[in-house]
């Protein structure tokens, strides 16, 4: 990885944290950011939400996007950013990784989370594109991600993505 590689931060952010990973990252990378949402929001609310997002990773269901990235031809470096919901990356990104051939290209799993860390969400998006580089995985706890210990510039220096 060079830093004159081109940059996607795709993401999906139920509750926002994700989002202030995800724009602190396009902010000190560079490139491009696209927020994945679902046709179909989640529930507001957590208990429902959790209740729905554990129905759709039993039957591996993917669920429609609002939009899509368009193509991702011209980026090297990818980072996948997703909530940690029941272990693993959430359903927009299941959806995101089987619509798009990643073959070729870097990918950077970013994570928040409220105590499971990475969980399966890396060896889950490398099992979805085999053909990509994984990159090492961030992890940051959802409370705090507005403050400086985000270790998101650390983290792009040690990947080699920083600008
Ligand atoms: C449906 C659902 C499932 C979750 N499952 C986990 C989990 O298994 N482990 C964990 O550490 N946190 C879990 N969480 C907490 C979220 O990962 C955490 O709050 C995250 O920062 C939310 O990101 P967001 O604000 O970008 O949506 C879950 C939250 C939700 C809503």
């Amino acid at each position: 990885m060079s830093t004159d590689k081109k940059t996607l931060v795709v993401y999906f952010s139920h509750s926002g944290n994700t989002r202030a990973i995800a724009n602190r990252m396009h902010e000190l990378a560079g490139g491009d950011i696209f927020e994945l949402q679902p046709a179909d929001p989640y529930p507001p609310e957590y208990n429902a939400a959790v209740q729905k997002a554990k129905e759709e990773l039993s039957a591996d269901y993917k669920p429609k996007l609002k939009a899509k990235p368009g193509s991702l031809a011209a980026y090297d470096l990818i980072f996948v950013g997703s909530p940690n919901w029941w272990g693993t990356i959430a359903g927009p990104v299941r959806t995101f990784l089987a619509d798009y051939d990643l073959a070729g290209k870097t990918v950077a799993p970013f994570i928040t989370h409220e105590g499971s860390g990475l969980g399966n969400s890396v060896s889950d998006i490398s099992r979805r594109c085999p053909k990509a580089t994984i990159a090492e995985g961030l992890a940051v706890r959802g409370s705090v991600v507005r403050s400086a210990g985000d270790g998101v510039s650390e983290w792009l220096r040690r990947i080699k993505a920083s600008r």
